[in-house]
């Protein structure tokens, strides 16, 4: 499937890219159009501090969420609502088990029209299901540097629409 690789020079840049993801998600946010009808799952993978919260935080902020942006670290998922639209960022670097999976409903989440966001997708084994989109941050000598794999034919939209609005290898 259709892949893109960015580098992200500083934290201004991050929080450009989450601003052109936030603007490929719009469509789904027009609140005169139907909810998006399958969800959208995205994930995140990189090591700590790699920027997945920071890129997600410069998401919701321009898709206009204000005030305070808690990482989900605790509590696993943190939800928003954005135009009619269900948005939930997931944290799982300290999901342990089957049952705490089962316990928070977590896997509803996933079911229904929400946009997901999830930091740590690996720590939760097998139990989410594919992603749509997988963004893959790494921590270089001059920044990050992003790879973003789209993995179905939504998420391939997705990567379109960023792709439209960054250029080449240096963002
Ligand atoms: N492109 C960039 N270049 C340099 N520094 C950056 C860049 N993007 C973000 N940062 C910085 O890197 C750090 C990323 O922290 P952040 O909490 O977003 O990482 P994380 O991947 O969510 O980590 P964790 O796995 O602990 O949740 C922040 O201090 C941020 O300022
Ligand atoms: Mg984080």
């Amino acid at each position: 499937m259709a892949a893109l690789r960015l580098h992200l020079p500083d934290e201004a840049a991050t929080a450009r890219l989450g601003a052109s993801l936030a603007r490929s998600l719009a469509p789904n946010l027009d609140s005169n159009a139907p909810a998006h009808e399958h969800g959208l799952h995205i994930q995140l993978q990189g090591e700590l501090g790699a920027g997945k919260t920071s890129l997600v935080r410069a998401l919701l902020r321009a898709l206009g969420v204000t005030g305070h942006i808690k990482s989900p670290t605790y509590t696993l998922v943190e939800p928003y609502a954005i135009s009619g639209i269900c948005l939930y960022h997931f944290d799982f670097y300290r999901f342990t088990s089957d049952q705490d999976w089962l316990e928070a409903g977590l896997r509803e989440h996933f079911e229904g029209h929400a946009i997901c966001l999830v930091e740590w997708p690996d720590k939760a084994g097998d139990l989410l299901p594919r992603a749509d989109l997988v963004i893959r941050l790494g921590i270089t000598s001059s920044g990050r540097d992003a790879i973003l794999e789209a993995h179905s034919n939504a998420g391939a939209a997705c990567l379109a629409a960023v792709a439209a609005t960054v250029s080449g290898d240096s963002y």
